[in-house]
């Protein structure tokens, strides 16, 4: 009989042959930046995730700052959208007005924090489709330059990392040389390489107006069925220039995870999705699941599957309550 239960048998034992961890410094959490003035509005669907105007950012900025987590993703929420999503190349926009205050909120601080930009169109075209739509599809081509510059302007306020979620092909090429002409080769990209089409995505798009008006999104995102495709979908983004992979939803898709592991050399993002959150929080509300650890357990499966890098709106909770004991 093999006694696997031998090194089980005291806390010690279990701490020392214990593999893997969560680690905070691999923890970036979303926030979502409203128009409008002294604002910090609860998401109905994601207890405890709210929308703040650029003016009420330091609440959350402290926060995020004492967790000691990797960073922030910002989302922006616009006043007015248009056809072709100007709103998220506007250098006045609503992420480069939060950028600049993170920025200059964390130089204060003389601590380095990074600031990532979520790069898409959806929450600044009217249509609610993620690039610009001919026909009621989105052209792809079309939606490159503009992909390109929502991540200059990201970048000129101070971003220092874009990710691109449009799952737009190309996206990742146009972006680096964008960047790379205008000076700013050393801001990596992170692409959102294996992006499916997701129920798992309801409650963010009520937190960010973002759900397409017609349609859905499964011609660019993609087909929760294929797992090789999105094998093609990583060593894509990977030969375009992407400096860190990702994978999203997470929960659902931890084969992809860990087959992406095995075959790409870079670091490796999960994103932890809104209706993730969105169901852990439903159930422990009702007293059905002990919130604190199946977080933990949830957060630390994903880094066990090969992430290095973990999206979560539970980022705050998690450090709060790991430092609480
Ligand atoms: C924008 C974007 C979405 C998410 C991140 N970036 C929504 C979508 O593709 O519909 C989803 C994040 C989440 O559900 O937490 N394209």
């Amino acid at each position: 009989m093999q006694r696997l239960r031998r090194l089980r048998s005291s806390t010690t034992l279990r701490e020392m042959v214990a593999e893997t961890s969560v680690k905070k410094e691999g923890l970036i959490y979303p926030v979502f930046v409203t128009f409008g003035k002294n604002k910090k509005e609860e998401v109905p669907s994601m207890p405890g995730v709210y929308r703040y105007s650029v003016d009420r950012l330091g609440e959350i900025a402290e926060q995020v700052f004492q967790a000691g987590i990797a960073g922030v993703m910002l989302f922006g929420i616009p006043e007015t959208k248009d056809e072709c999503g100007s709103g998220a190349c506007d250098e006045q926009g609503i992420v480069p007005q939060a950028l600049r205050f993170f920025k200059e909120y964390f130089k204060e601080k003389g601590k380095s924090f990074l600031l990532v930009a979520d790069i898409c169109l959806c929450e600044y075209t009217s249509h609610g489709h993620c690039g610009v739509l001919e026909g009621g599809d989105v052209v792809n081509d079309k939606s490159l330059p503009l992909h390109a510059a929502a991540a200059l302007a990201a970048v000129r306020a101070g971003a220092d990392m874009v990710a691109p979620s449009s799952m737009m092909d190309g996206v990742v090429a146009a972006i680096r040389e964008e960047l790379d002409k205008n000076g700013f080769n050393n801001i990596p990209v992170m692409g959102y390489s294996a992006k499916f089409a997701s129920a798992f995505y309801g409650p963010f798009r009520d937190a960010a107006d973002s759900a397409p008006q017609s349609g859905d999104r499964k011609s660019y995102q993609m087909d929760f069925r294929n797992g090789r495709e999105a094998l093609r979908e990583l060593d894509s983004d990977e030969a375009e220039g992407a400096d860190i992979l990702m994978v999203k939803p997470a929960l659902s898709y931890l084969d992809v995870v860990a087959q992406a592991r095995a075959r790409t050399l870079l670091p490796l993002a999960v994103y932890n999705v809104s209706g993730e959150y969105s169901m852990v929080k439903a159930a422990a509300v009702q007293g059905w699941i002990d919130e604190k650890r199946i977080v933990k357990e949830i957060l630390t499966a994903f880094f066990r599957a090969g992430a290095d890098i973990v999206i979560t709106y539970h980022a705050l909770d998690y450090v709060r309550r790991e430092e609480e004991k």
